[in-house]
């Protein structure tokens, strides 16, 4: 079932999202924003015949950049004035209104070359990522294709210490950066 406060909350931010990402140099945490985009597309290497899934696909900055190689995009997101945002921007993109977190529609196709995800993944602590991405990757996933995540992420946990003490008025305890020694070891024993 869909948290409506928090639908909410994200059906208002879908007003101004656009605008708060492109004007956030500098600021934590959505400085670069387009480079961490460009680079996991980079990453991707899209070509018209792949299939893509973003998913919590928001206004549709990463999907879009499928969309526009040709790709065939799915987009799932729980705030629909997010979907409209995608929809106005992107129109070819296939809109999934669901919560990420309970049932997925059955009209979502199963055999995806290609799942990504942008700025999501830090909401969830690591069982609950590497849950997330094993689903993701047992039921969504064609053979052979391939996760690829954007996400704030640190390469150890002093890297993360120092970035919450630079970073202390914007800095959000209840969210789970990445930490990559940590988030590697227990999938390397899952
Ligand atoms: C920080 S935005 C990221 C949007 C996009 N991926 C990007 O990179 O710009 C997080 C998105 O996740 C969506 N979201 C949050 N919780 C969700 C849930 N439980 N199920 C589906 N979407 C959710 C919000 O509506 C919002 O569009």
């Amino acid at each position: 079932m869909i948290d409506s406060a928090r639908k909410e909350l994200f059906d208002n931010w879908a007003l101004q999202y656009d605008e708060a990402v492109s004007n956030s140099t500098g600021q934590y945490p959505f400085d670069g924003y387009d480079n961490v985009l460009s680079a996991l597309v980079r990453l991707a290497e899209p070509r018209p015949e792949l299939m893509v899934l973003d998913f919590r696909t928001g206004t549709g900055n990463l999907a879009g950049r499928f969309a526009i190689q040709g790709c065939t995009v799915w987009g799932l997101d729980f705030s629909k004035t997010m979907l409209e945002k995608t929809s106005i921007k992107f129109p070819k993109i296939n809109l999934v209104h669901a919560d990420l977190l309970g049932e997925w529609p059955q009209t979502l196709p199963t055999t995806f070359d290609l799942v990504v995800s942008a700025y999501v993944l830090h909401e969830f602590d690591t069982t609950n990522k590497v849950r997330l991405i094993s689903r993701v990757a047992e039921k969504y996933l064609k053979p052979g294709g391939r996760i690829l995540i954007a996400d704030i992420a640190f390469p150890n946990e002093s890297a993360r210490v120092a970035a919450a003490r630079r970073w202390r008025d914007n800095w959000d305890d209840t969210e789970h950066y990445w930490v990559a020694e940590e988030v590697l070891e227990v999938i390397e024993n899952t």
